[in-house]
């Protein structure tokens, strides 16, 4: 097993890292995961996708992750801004130096989508609620109205060299403690604390074994995915479709009708009013129906 002692976590800057995640470094080495293995934890950056992505430049290792309490400039996909009120979340970047073809990519960023999606179900000990949203937006039904809401942002970016993949990194925004969510977004976003008290829990839930959690799916999926495909997790993708049979529409406007799963290169497939099943392979698609 890997052992990880005090020194392997930097603290930069005199970080001032909340209790639940003080002990992140000691929950990963008692795992002894690849991933995490080297944490770097920041009390504030601009993007913890940019520190990643520098520090595949700079030679870091595979499974370094840096973690932040606060990002300024924190990005979502499609030029998307992510915001999270300081200390109360999960914002992260895990290098992973996985190298695959482009065409891998789609599938790839789908599991890290389902990786973050069986986390976050052990923490509410309700799997069949937690839900992908494709292409991997993790969303959890709410036991009142049965709406699934969203709770966690996946942004994959890759570096490519020579055809292949010289690696990835992968930034996760998981939304934990927050309980009061901007109006705004209160009626699509929710949090893990909020489910947990919807489904009886006490206590707060608990940021490092969360990230230990996610760290452990993504050594399990991620590799496997990329030089692989998607059929060991295939079944699982098409179980936890939250789009599976609903009407849905590209924020393009080119693509209208009722999503009926997904195929083996990571592409949406929509059934439109004709009948004809197109694959969606990139961009924003949303559900337009309860
Ligand atoms: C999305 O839903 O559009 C993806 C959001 C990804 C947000 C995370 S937070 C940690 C990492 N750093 C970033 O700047 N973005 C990702």
């Amino acid at each position: 097993m890997t052992t990880l002692s005090r020194k392997h976590v930097r603290h930069e800057g005199g970080a001032s890292i909340a209790p639940d995640l003080e002990h992140a470094a000691d929950v990963l080495s008692a795992r002894g995961g690849r991933l995490g293995a080297r944490l770097i934890m920041v009390d504030e950056t601009v993007s913890t996708n940019d520190d990643a992505k520098r520090g595949a430049k700079d030679g870091a290792n595979h499974g370094t992750v840096w973690l932040a309490e606060s990002q300024s400039g924190g990005r979502g996909r499609q030029g998307r801004r992510w915001l999270s009120a300081r200390g109360e979340n999960l914002l992260f970047s895990v290098l992973m130096r996985v190298a695959c073809a482009p065409f891998r990519l789609p599938p790839v960023s789908l599991a890290c989508g389902l990786a973050v999606r069986d986390a976050v179900a052990a923490t509410l000990g309700d799997d069949a609620s937690v839900l992908v949203k494709w292409p991997n937006d993790v969303l959890i039904k709410h036991p009142s109205d049965g709406r699934a809401r969203k709770v966690s942002g996946i942004l994959v970016e890759s570096a490519i060299v020579g055809g292949h993949t010289q690696h990835i990194v992968v930034g996760v925004g998981i939304n934990v403690h927050t309980r009061m969510l901007p109006e705004e977004i209160s009626s699509i976003a929710t949090s893990v604390a909020i489910e947990r008290t919807a489904r009886g829990f006490e206590g707060a839930p608990d940021r490092a074994s969360i990230l230990a959690d996610v760290l452990a799916s993504l050594d399990r999926y991620v590799e496997h995915v990329a030089h692989q495909g998607l059929g060991l997790v295939y079944d699982q993708l098409l179980r936890y479709d939250a789009m599976a049979g609903r009407e849905v529409q590209s924020d393009a406007g080119d693509v209208r009708g009722t999503a009926c799963g997904i195929d083996l290169d990571g592409r949406l497939l929509v059934r439109t009013a004709e009948s004809e099943v197109v694959a969606v392979s990139a961009g924003e698609v949303r559900m337009i129906s309860k």
